[in-house]
């Protein structure tokens, strides 16, 4: 019998927060007391293990029942008790943005740097959604060939922005096929309407023109690759996709390949489903509740021998973002830090 761990779950009725339960239930994590959470601002119950669970408004003292704690609900909230949490023996778990690039706090992605995960470092945060599917399908080709500069594009799907975020489009949806146009909505979590349209922001920008996505993007990866020097430019764009977020990427490395070389590289990559027939490219709606990244279309460059293309597509409440966090538990458990 595996040992049985005490999980709390900080954002239990979002988007991260459905999926992380559903995983834990179906990769038959060892939960124990099971201890879900919400704002509190409204009743709301969330089913485990086939049971109704009434969520709470977070204390201290309520989530230090657990032994490991998932947070998934806003950087305030995980502001607030992380770190006193991990100080106190809890194992944290963060997907907000809070703590990613605190240098005391390991970023993880367990493919690519689970070594990065230490006894004593009890808060461990998960990477933002979009950055994961580079620094998931690119890793190994970095490693064998250090990429100098990167480009990405993104196309993002509207939950990476929460359930407020769905029901926009929904809603707009929904007016268009009735009546057409866009509907004067009460609370909107975009600056223009999302249904058909698509626009080049994903939150707000810097004295520089580069939106806090775009920064993170760039931010993060150096340092899930520890490569703080390469030079990495992104557009992030939002699109009315329901979930699954996809990237056009331009790599140049310093070292010479062979597309050969690429497509064996990117085979072999842990977390990676590559398509080398060009028809077969992976799409956001074929990605969703996959697990893994997904990667294809892989060409040399027009503008470089030494840069190649490649489309990539994961699903950012999966890989993005829950089951990379069930992932991390795996590990901790699996090698008895847990
Ligand atoms: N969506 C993605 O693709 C994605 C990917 C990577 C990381 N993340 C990060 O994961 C976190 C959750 O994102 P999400 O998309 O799941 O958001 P969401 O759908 O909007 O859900 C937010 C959750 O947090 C709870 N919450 C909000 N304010 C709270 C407070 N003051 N105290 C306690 N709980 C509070 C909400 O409870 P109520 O139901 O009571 O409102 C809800 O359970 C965010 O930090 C986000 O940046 C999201």
């Amino acid at each position: 019998m595996p040992k049985k761990i005490n999980v709390a779950v900080a954002g239990a009725s979002g988007m991260v927060g459905g999926e992380l339960l559903d995983l834990l239930e179906k990769r038959r994590f060892p939960v124990g007391e099971f201890l879900p959470f919400n704002s509190g601002r409204k009743a709301g119950a969330v089913t485990f293990g086939k049971k109704k669970h009434l969520c709470r408004k977070p204390s201290f003292a309520a989530l230090k029942k657990a032994d490991l704690v998932f947070f998934a609900s806003t950087d305030d909230v995980s502001e607030r008790f992380a770190k006193k949490l991990a100080a106190a023996g809890v194992w944290c778990i963060d997907d907000s943005s809070r703590f990613r690039l605190d240098k005391t706090v390991p970023l993880v992605i367990p493919e690519v740097n689970a070594a990065a995960i230490e006894p004593g470092r009890r808060l461990i945060a998960g990477p933002n959604c979009t950055l994961t599917g580079a620094a998931v399908a690119l890793h190994d080709i970095h490693k064998k060939f250090r990429i100098e500069e990167l480009r990405i594009a993104t196309y993002q799907a509207v939950s990476g922005a929460g359930k407020s975020a769905m029901r926009q489009l929904e809603a707009e949806l929904k007016y268009y096929l009735k009546r057409g146009g866009a509907p004067e909505l009460k609370y909107r979590k975009f600056p223009h309407p999302i249904a058909f349209n698509l626009f080049p922001q994903v939150g707000g920008f810097d004295r520089n023109g580069v939106s806090v996505e775009e920064n993170k993007v760039e931010a993060e990866l150096k340092k899930i690759w520890a490569s703080p020097r390469i030079k990495i430019s992104v557009t992030a764009v939002r699109v009315p996709v329901l979930r699954g977020h996809s990237l056009s990427i331009w790599a140049k490395t310093r070292r010479r390949w062979t597309p050969a070389a690429l497509r064996s590289t990117l085979a072999k990559t842990p977390g990676l489903e590559f398509f080398s027939d060009p028809y077969k490219y992976p799409t956001p709606l074929a990605a969703v509740k996959t697990s893994g990244v997904k990667a294809g279309r892989l060409r040399v460059s027009g503008t470089s021998p030494r840069e190649f293309q490649l489309w990539i597509v994961s699903d950012n409440l999966y890989k993005g973002a829950a089951l990379n966090s069930v992932e991390i538990a795996e590990y901790l458990v699996k090698n008895e830090l847990l």
